[in-house]
């Protein structure tokens, strides 16, 4: 859909992210235009319902390992409603209080509802893990991650090619409800291995007899990667075999016209944005607007970038307690946030450096921020992509659907040096 360039106005849902008051506004508070979109787009879709948690907007950041920390939640979530999941957090890690798993599933006393992923692959770490997260308070819900397509993971039979064992796929969910609670735990998979060896039917059919509260289903195989185009065909077929339980459809939404448009096309309760608001927080308020059948769009010029981006290095310094460590982080996140923005070679390559808040600063006043938002350049397909390739799995791992001894071995390395997915 295109957008109409007038009227443009200024909007007080899209603001920057909460924070202390004498927090340094250099490029104002970020307030950031909007626009009309040509048609009104309504949906009629209610509140989305996992287990006893009612999410208003049935819009759900995707969990992104590297991405979707704290910082970057608190950004999405000042311009709308949602569900906000952390990082992925294996479950070993969690359950041994390594350092760096329990600052990922922290959250902030604004956060609410708060979200966490956790991915592993054995019943009894997975079932320790939800356990701690409930008897310690650390979340109110818990989604489980069979999606990673790394070959180093699924090679061992971890992440995407674990839905294929049946067997510890079953354990695994049924660990995980037990020890749950009552907390809701949904389970999110890509559609299988490959086109012919499809798991996501199965899949949804045992999460629901099994008492998992909703399913996203990412509509790639794991040989797909990030190739292509997601299938939401498949979301459709799952909504339909399983009328029983909330679905979230995920995969290539990069607009709030997208999202409708799954939403219509493949009847699911909600929808899961991943890449699209890689350098687009604000498209959570073009969200929550599509949804409350609003045709109000964030249209950000170049200040209102500028701004959000020196928030989330503040954001992220204060996160890390490190100022160093904050911009070195928020490097990868400048290239999104100025993608398709006419920002030349030389200051992005110096941006790319960054060292202190300071220098944040100076570069960025260096650019005409008077520049108004570029339009299509901005909009489509952004982060990730690249090209299918052979699944990397065990040996013999598709001759069968149960797991067998050599193979429970082998997955012990599954849960390492894993990195999303
Ligand atoms: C950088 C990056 C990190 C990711 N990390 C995770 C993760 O930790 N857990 C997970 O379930 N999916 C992860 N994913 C997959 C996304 O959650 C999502 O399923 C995928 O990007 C497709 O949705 P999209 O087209 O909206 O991006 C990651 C994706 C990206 C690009």
């Amino acid at each position: 859909m295109t957008t109409t360039a007038e009227p443009r106005q200024e909007t007080a849902l899209a603001q920057q992210a909460p924070g202390p008051s004498s927090y340094r506004q250099p490029f104002g508070p970020g307030t950031i235009e909007t626009t009309l979109a040509d048609e009104a787009v309504t949906l009629d879709l209610p509140p989305l319902r996992l287990g006893g948690l009612t999410i208003d907007v049935p819009v759900v950041l995707a969990p992104m390992a590297g991405v979707t920390n704290k910082a970057f939640r608190a950004l999405c979530r000042a311009h709308g409603g949602g569900l906000y999941v952390t990082e992925m957090v294996t479950a070993r890690a969690l359950v041994e209080r390594r350092e760096k798993s329990l600052q990922i599933v922290h959250h902030d006393p604004h956060e609410t509802p708060r979200s966490v992923q956790i991915y592993g692959v054995d019943a009894v770490n997975v079932g320790k893990a939800v356990r701690m997260v409930v008897e310690e308070d650390i979340a109110d819900h818990i989604d489980l991650n069979f999606g990673c397509p790394v070959p180093k993971v699924t090679k061992r039979g971890g992440g995407s090619a674990l839905p294929w064992k049946t067997d510890l796929f079953e354990a695994i969910l049924s660990a995980a409800v037990r020890e749950a609670q009552g907390l809701p735990v949904t389970i999110k998979t890509r559609k299988g291995i490959d086109d012919d060896h499809l798991t996501y039917l199965e899949a949804g059919r045992m999460a629901r007899d099994l008492g998992i509260a909703g399913m996203t289903l990412h509509g790639r195989t794991l040989e797909q990667h990030y190739s292509g185009q997601a299938d939401w065909s498949s979301i459709a077929r799952l909504r339909e075999a399983i009328p029983d339980m909330p679905i979230l459809g995920n995969g290539d939404i990069w607009s709030a016209e997208d999202a409708v448009r799954m939403v219509n096309e493949t009847g699911v309760d909600g929808v899961v944005i991943g890449r699209g608001c890689q350098g687009r927080p604000w498209l959570f308020g073009d969200l929550q607007a599509a949804f409350d059948g609003s045709r109000e769009r964030a249209r950000p010029g170049l200040r209102a970038v500028a701004a959000t981006i020196y928030r989330h290095a503040q954001l992220l310094a204060e996160q890390d307690g490190d100022e160093l460590q904050g911009l070195r982080e928020i490097r990868k996140h400048v290239a999104w946030y100025f993608k398709g923005y006419p920002v030349g070679g030389d200051l992005r390559a110096k941006l790319s450096l960054v060292e202190t808040l300071d220098q944040l600063e100076e570069l960025l006043s260096s650019m005409d921020l008077d520049q108004p938002y570029p339009g299509a350049d901005v909009e489509g397909p952004r982060g990730r992509a690249g090209n299918p390739k052979k699944a990397a799995l065990p040996d013999r791992w598709l001759e069968d659907r149960q797991i067998h001894d050599d193979q429970r071995l082998g997955l012990v390395d599954a849960e390492l040096d894993v990195s999303g997915g």
